[in-house]
């Protein structure tokens, strides 16, 4: 931790892959202006949206389908995903942008540096992290998401009962996230027998879950509450 409790800066938990973009995605790009935001103060539902509704944050959508499904059946929320892509940050601009989804907005970069700049203490209401990549490899545990110091930084975006969910294919991970789940200060673990969590109505199929369905792998959901 830093000194002033923050995480520190320096290990990337994604690699940014360059891949050239299609017809859509360059349309998608047009639409930035509208959907990615980029004078951003704080991230609450009051400053980005000018309303109250709850707000989703999601951390790595990729090509983001389920960010948009999301955003699409419960417009009674707020959703603001993140990403690093800049394939899936143009899709979605493309696909919000065909619905006219006034509920979601989008930024570019690595969200824990986002979350340190612009984060407002307590506004979260669901943060996500669907399939975060797993880092199978020992040596590359570290540049894992889902560890004891940034579950903590995590943990003061909540607002008191908001749900932090996770969600993975790779069994192993799936096990280290129950772990340090379950270790963390001042979260409760939503499912009843205080192990993996039935997938939620709310989420829907996601690219890298077909993926791992298709492997033939199992998939594990964690829902933890912040408890104060
Ligand atoms: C394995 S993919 C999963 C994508 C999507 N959630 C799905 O289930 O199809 C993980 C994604 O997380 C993104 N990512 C990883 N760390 C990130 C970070 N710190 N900030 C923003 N995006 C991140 C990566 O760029 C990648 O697109």
């Amino acid at each position: 931790m830093s000194g002033a409790g923050l995480p520190l800066r320096g290990i990337q938990t994604f690699v940014r892959r360059s891949s050239s973009l299609t017809q859509q995605q360059h349309q998608g790009r047009q639409l930035y202006g509208q959907w990615l935001l980029t004078d951003v103060r704080r991230l609450c539902s009051e400053d980005v949206f000018a309303n109250t509704q709850p707000l989703t944050l999601e951390i790595g959508f990729g090509m983001g389908q389920s960010l948009i499904a999301m955003a699409e059946a419960e417009p009674e929320r707020n959703f603001i995903g993140i990403e690093v892509h800049r394939p899936g940050l143009a899709q979605v601009c493309y696909e919000a942008g065909r619905r006219q989804l006034s509920n979601l907005r989008i930024l570019e970069g690595d969200a824990l540096q986002h979350l340190r700049q612009y984060g407002v203490a307590a506004s979260l209401d669901r943060l996500q992290l669907f399939f975060p990549d797993p880092w199978p490899k020992k040596r590359h545990h570290k540049r894992r998401l889902v560890n004891a110091e940034n579950v903590a930084f995590l943990h003061t975006y909540l607002r008191p009962g908001g749900v932090f969910h996770m969600a993975t294919d790779w069994e192993p991970y799936a096990q280290w996230m129950l772990e340090v789940m379950s270790q963390a200060p001042a979260y409760v673990n939503l499912a009843a027998d205080g192990g993996f969590h039935p997938r939620p109505a709310y989420r829907p199929l996601t690219k890298f879950e077909k993926r791992g369905l298709d492997s033939g792998h199992g998939i594990w959901d964690l829902l933890f509450a912040r408890q104060d």
